[in-house]
């Protein structure tokens, strides 16, 4: 038998394990009463990517403190959850595995209902997330806001123009017919020897650079829709650090200039096809989420599109909610009625819509 749920607004455990991180939260409601993020980036440094056995191995060690973590931090018990929420897809197979399987143990051993949550719909609602300091407010948002807003995905593995009918429905209008903006970006910053994940530092070369420095082309300006295209950008990046170095390095000078300039022609076309779509569709709002939704330069590019049509950008409140976490997973689970499912399996390629 399920326990029955004891609270208005149920406290739900929330577990994130889709790629390199391993994530757990406590939320209620639209508030993350908290949320633990283990970072695995120092041990995927060395491969330069995600290096999925290493992954699932550092899950495995990191699932259960970071669970016993979340409640303390929560300073609830078990007693008082009343719902797990767990990650099901997209994501690395491994990855989702360690997630799904102790979500299920703990399920079981607490007799609670399980719930599997689409990782791209906690990035699509993370801007809802709001502070532990709101816990007499809880969910203020989710009733009315989610009517005519577009929400822009911009990840590691996903660049997506999602309308949010209302929560739980949704339209994918446009997405990278190749590679996400994030990876373009780590790729790009890998040539130019940043390390990984190049795009935090990418962002902070760009400050020193000038982003008039180098042009580069904007891409799918003639494709009749809302979709983007970042591998020619990686191209036209390789071919121009291999003539600018000529066989040598770059200069210091140079990788700031070059880090300005791409970060700015990504973000460019993110924000020709944004206009795009608003010329076309009226929104009341339009949300940010994703890893790359941490970049100031990303958030002002999108600022300036969006003010001819009088539209805010609702971002999350912390950076943290912008890469991976599980309190966007819980939100997601709080804002909504999800059916149960004790006999869930990993989803790696689960889509949205
Ligand atoms: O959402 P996320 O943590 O993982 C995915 O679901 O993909 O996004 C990770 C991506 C990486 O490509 C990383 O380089 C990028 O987000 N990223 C940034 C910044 N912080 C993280 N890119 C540009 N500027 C940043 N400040
Ligand atoms: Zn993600």
């Amino acid at each position: 038998m399920i326990q029955a749920r004891n609270n208005p607004v149920p406290f739900i455990l929330a577990i994130d394990t889709s790629c390199d991180e391993t994530s757990v939260a406590v939320t209620q409601g639209c508030v993350a009463l908290s949320n633990v993020v283990a970072s695995q980036v120092q041990l995927h440094k060395e491969y330069g990517g995600v290096f999925p056995t290493v992954a699932k191995q550092a899950h495995k060690e990191n699932i259960g403190p970071a669970v016993r973590a979340a409640l303390q931090r929560a300073h609830l018990s078990w007693r008082e959850i009343d719902l797990i929420a767990v990650t099901q897809g997209p994501g690395l197979a491994p990855a989702l595995e360690v997630g799904i399987a102790y979500a299920k143990d703990l399920a079981k051993a607490h007799n609670k209902p399980l719930v599997p949550i689409n990782h791209i719909e906690g990035h699509v609602l993370s801007p809802l997330v709001l502070p532990r300091t709101f816990k007499d407010l809880p969910s203020p948002l989710a009733a009315n806001a989610a009517h005519d807003v577009l929400a822009v995905i911009v990840s590691g593995k996903h660049t997506d123009f999602i309308a949010v009918k209302k929560i739980g429905h949704y339209e994918r209008l446009g997405w990278t017919i190749d590679d996400a903006a994030g990876e373009a970006l780590d790729k790009v910053g890998r040539m130019l020897g940043l390390g990984y994940p190049a795009g935090p530092v990418l962002e902070e070369f760009a400050k020193k650079g000038d982003a008039t420095a180098l042009q580069f082309p904007l891409p799918m300006t003639t494709s009749g829709d809302y979709n983007l295209s970042f591998s020619g950008l990686k191209t036209f990046s390789r071919n121009k650090i291999e003539a600018l170095s000529a066989g040598g390095l770059l200069t210091q000078t140079q990788i700031y200039d070059f880090s300005a300039s791409f970060q700015k022609a990504i973000f460019r076309s993110i924000c020709y096809k944004l206009n795009k779509i608003l010329q076309d569709r009226k929104y009341t709002e339009v949300w940010l989420g994703g890893g790359v939704a941490a970049n100031m330069k990303l958030r002002s590019m999108l600022r300036i599109t969006l003010k001819p049509y009088g539209l805010k950008l609702r971002v999350p409140y912390s950076k943290k909610l912008c890469g991976d976490n599980a309190a966007m997973i819980g939100v997601v689970a709080g804002v909504q009625t999800i059916q149960p499912k004790s006999d869930l399996e990993r989803e790696p390629r689960l889509k949205l819509v």
